[in-house]
């Protein structure tokens, strides 16, 4: 029988949610609907993610609890990187499992749906040649700030990571094909895109790469905002950077991942840069837009990673004083370099480790957004608060903006900040527009 319902489960990045928007509205196109909360799907696609432990687990364990109580289950899709990386063998592991299908074939989801009810049970983790993007309907649907991918896979082969692997080739959407979407998003509503890729500054079409593309959708009508991640210092191109200079819409944030402040264990880690160098971008950076928020990427407890090497990484996040910044322990991942590597931290270390970075990261993300009291700026409504008649939006720099207001989602208002949280800020509307 073919599902008529269906609900799809995105788990970590960006990139998974984009791919989760695009199943649904591919779904959607075959006349299938999305099941409301609490309803019962007929179709659950589990798109995964497989960046750090016990990735292949959780998810299984997640289609496990797929069984319903009387023992019946929906139609079964697993996707997304732990779907790439397990391939057939998801299905040995799980005969729940109906289908499974890789980030770079999901396009082709609906015919596998309709070979499960003649009895298969299939498989695709090809990389086709063909991108998937070419198979998919038009996108008619936007949310206020759209996530656009426009390039994906990564080439840099960092000793811990297992996207190199999962995502394959860095690969680029084409000009052509990046624009129409961009101007297709806008004509749905949305007045913000966050350019996407796992190395979203190594776009690349022929002569032209970001900051050529980045103009180009400044030009579009009606879109208000542009924003991309995540970068790579080693493509961090100087015309990118003026870029932030030049382009009113590019909005004042850079999400640029540093990994650990330790020369030796940047080099171990196949980082192309070191300390010194991606703070000579970010001072580049820091002169193009002297407002810009800065985020970053750390990991602790990296084989071999001493607590003078840890102690660095700690001076780079003060170097920098970021205005938000993501930090994980170091998870060992099948087949990468690392996970063999001799000196592995125990797990105490690098809890130790973690809290006094995470501890470091909110004191500078709190003096940022505190540097930002006072200041009249612009607001993209995105949803709903908590509290009734609270919204919640972002400021140009990416805060987490809360409201009393009865402006709606999509709305662009003018607002003052009046008060900061290491994780938020709240806001008012400006007097003249309140009255
Ligand atoms: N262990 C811990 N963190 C990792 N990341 C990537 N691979 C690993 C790993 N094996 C982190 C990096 C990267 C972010 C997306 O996830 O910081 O920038
Ligand atoms: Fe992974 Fe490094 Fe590529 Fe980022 S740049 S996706 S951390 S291999």
């Amino acid at each position: 029988m073919n599902p008529k319902t269906f609900k799809i489960k995105s788990f970590g990045c960006q990139m998974n949610v984009y791919d989760g928007e695009r199943m649904a509205e591919l779904l959607g196109a075959q006349g299938m609907t999305a099941a409301t909360d609490g309803e019962d799907a007929e179709l659950v696609v589990l798109n995964t993610c497989h960046i750090r432990e016990k990735a292949a687990e959780k998810a299984y364990s997640d289609v496990g609890r797929l069984r319903r109580e009387d023992g019946t289950r929906p139609l079964i899709a697993l996707a997304g990187c732990v779907a790439q990386a397990e391939g057939a063998e998801a299905k040995r592991r799980s005969p729940m499992i109906d289908i499974v299908v890789g980030p770079q074939a999901y396009h082709r989801l609906p015919e596998m749906v309709a070979a499960v009810s003649n009895g298969a049970r299939p498989v695709d983790t090809d990389m086709p040649a063909i991108s998937k993007f070419e198979a998919m309907p038009a996108r008619r649907r936007a949310n206020p700030s759209s996530f656009l991918t426009i390039q994906e896979g990564c080439d840099k082969f960092c000793t811990y990571c297992v996207v190199p692997y999962t995502r394959g080739a860095e690969v680029s959407r084409p000009w052509k094909d990046v624009v129409a979407e961009a101007r297709a998003l806008v004509d749905a509503g949305a007045l913000e895109i966050v350019l996407l890729g796992q190395n979203v500054n190594a776009w690349v079409d022929g002569k032209r790469g970001l900051a050529d593309l980045i103009r180009e959708l400044a030009k579009v009508d009606g879109l208000e905002r542009i924003r991309y991640t995540t970068s790579h210092p080693a493509d961090m191109r100087d015309d990118l950077i003026a870029a932030h200079a030049e382009v009113d819409k590019l909005m004042p944030y850079l999400h640029l991942p540093v990994q650990s402040g330790s020369n030796r264990i940047l080099k171990a880690m196949n980082r192309s840069h070191t300390a010194e160098t991606y703070l000579a971008i970010l001072d580049q950076v820091h002169a193009a837009r002297p407002d810009i928020a800065l985020s970053g990427d750390f990991i602790v407890g990296f084989p071999g990673e001493t607590e003078e090497e840890f102690e660095a990484t700690l001076s780079i996040v003060d170097a920098v004083r970021y205005a938000s910044a993501y930090s994980f322990k170091y998870s060992p991942r099948p087949g990468t370099p690392a996970a063999t590597m001799e000196d592995q931290i125990p797990r105490e270390i690098m809890d130790d480790r973690l809290q006094r970075l995470q501890a470091r990261i909110t004191e500078h993300s709190l003096a940022f957004n505190r540097s930002k009291v006072g200041c009249d700026t612009r607001v993209l409504i995105e949803r709903k608060g908590r509290r009734s008649g609270q919204m919640i939006g972002r400021s140009p720099w990416l805060q987490s903006v809360h409201l009393e207001t009865h402006a709606q989602p999509g709305e662009l208002i003018d607002v003052t900040l009046v008060s900061a949280g290491p994780n938020s800020m709240a806001g008012a509307i400006r007097q003249s527009e309140a009255a």
